[in-house]
């Protein structure tokens, strides 16, 4: 096997670490549509959010300046995993029998094993500097979770994370990370909230979803008096802008090489890892039409593919922000698919202002053909991916299988934003043929739509 004389890993010393972290804002076609109050549906002022996160976050939120400088405190931090690696998939492609080049870039080095400690010790540090003794927080698969109770645990204070039932069954060992690292969990929905027992007295065995599991953690830091913040492990500005630093790093390591991806992929739940990876490459894209950026998410919530772009609740109780994006309704229960982290109703709204403007693309796929991609992965580069990444992975096996017909040789990178060690379980159901596909019927998204907020 040749790799034309060049390195299957594409490394970046720490000195080449970013600096800064790259924000969209500036660069973005036309402005974001304003968050909004959910009582009264008037823009969202810097006040009304500080009661939720501390103000050095907000003003990130709002930020019109295109680089924002990394503390060094967090540079420190950043240096236990980053930078990560850049890695050809050279292996991948003998297999598909394809010309094209696949790289992809390796988040799951990180202590948590995904990208999301990138946001999690950012977010951390800064509520840290502002006093926070306790951060409230919700998750889906475990990752995020995982991710804060570590950066919690460094910087010395309290975790308290609402796991989506669901996902709190299957993934068991999750929970215990989050543990080890000194977080409590609960499943959600809880008898902890008035959010949590509304859902459990209608329905006892709810499976849970990412929007509940945010409104219980809101409601936990509201009714604080303070001392709890909340935070979010996905969709917002703020959370984007930390995961820049992943498209920023994978831009040098194409440099380095001589490279342009023609194609990145990534999947999509809120949209950090996809907004973190890609984003970075936006202004060459505006630049360059035939480079192709493309979201994945699947069949089962599918809110870029089929919902409307609309302003919406971010969270099922409707206490936190209003946002304009697309969505499948705030009360929007998707079914208990095992890629937990893309159980989302909504879109960041950079992403869907992005798709809405024809900038990025996006594909829906099957649980079981996610599943396919990542026995394939494995078996080839030999890291599990999660489940979550597998949607990436299964469009880049796509679009490099339509190379090998036309006989293209394009460049393809995806951002491996997490393996699948704590996530076997389902695999297991993968293997033993007990995996459902599911595609969320339409009736039901119009029922959920019917719900959105009239402002
Ligand atoms: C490994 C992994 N990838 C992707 C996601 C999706 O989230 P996001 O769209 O914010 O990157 C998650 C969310 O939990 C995840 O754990």
């Amino acid at each position: 096997m040749s790799l034309d004389d060049k390195d299957k890993k594409i490394m970046l010393s720490e000195k080449e670490m970013p600096r800064q972290w790259y924000n969209i804002n500036p660069d973005l076609p036309r402005p974001l549509d304003p968050p909004l109050h959910p009582q009264t549906g008037k823009p969202l002022t810097p006040d009304d959010l500080s009661i939720l996160f501390p103000m050095e976050l907000i003003m990130q939120e709002v930020s019109m300046d295109r680089f924002i400088d990394i503390p060094k405190e967090l540079i420190d931090i950043y240096r236990m995993w980053r930078p990560t690696p850049l890695v050809r998939a050279e292996r991948l492609e003998k297999f598909l029998d394809t010309p094209a080049k696949i790289y992809f870039k390796n988040e799951s080095v990180s202590p948590a094993g995904s990208h999301k400690p990138n946001t999690a010790v950012a977010q951390a540090y800064y509520n840290k500097m502002e006093g926070t003794k306790n951060l409230a927080t919700e998750t889906g698969a475990g990752q995020w979770g995982s991710a804060l109770a570590f950066a919690c645990n460094i910087f010395g204070i309290g975790c308290t994370v609402y796991m989506v039932r669901v996902s709190y069954d299957q993934k068991p060992y999750r929970k215990l990370m989050m543990r080890l690292w000194g977080a409590d969990v609960y499943a959600s929905p809880s008898d902890r909230t008035d959010a949590g027992k509304n859902m459990l007295a209608e329905d006892p065995n709810s499976p849970g979803s990412l929007g509940l599991a945010i409104s219980e953690a809101v409601e936990v830091a509201a009714k604080s008096g303070g001392t709890t913040k909340y935070s979010l492990g996905s969709v917002l500005n703020h959370v984007i802008l930390h995961q820049s630093i992943v498209g920023l790093e994978t831009k040098k390591q194409f440099e380095k090489i001589g490279e342009f991806p023609d194609i990145l992929i990534g999947c999509v739940g809120g949209g950090s890892n996809f907004g973190g990876f890609t984003f970075p490459f936006i202004s060459d894209k505006m630049k360059n039409k035939d480079m192709r950026i493309i979201a994945v998410e699947p069949i089962a919530c599918p809110s870029l593919t089929k919902g409307p772009f609309a302003y919406d609740y971010g969270d099922t109780a409707k206490t936190g922000p209003i946002a304009k994006m697309y969505t499948l309704g705030h009360d929007f229960i998707p079914p208990g698919i095992h890629a937990g982290g893309l159980r989302y109703h909504g879109m960041s709204p950079q992403v869907s202002l992005l798709y809405n403007e024809k900038l990025i693309e996006a594909v829906a796929v099957h649980q079981k053909t996610i599943f396919d991609a990542g026995a394939i992965f494995t078996k080839t580069e030999g890291i599990i991916p999660a489940p979550e990444t597998c949607h990436a992975i299964r469009v880049v096996i796509d679009e490099a299988l339509e190379c090998k017909k036309t006989g293209e040789k394009k460049v393809i990178a995806f951002n491996f934003s997490g393996h699948g060690h704590f996530d076997l379980s389902s695999y297991e159901a993968y293997m033993d043929g007990k995996l459902l596909n599911y595609e969320y019927p339409d009736e039901k998204i119009k029922e959920s739509l019917k719900k959105l907020p009239k402002f």
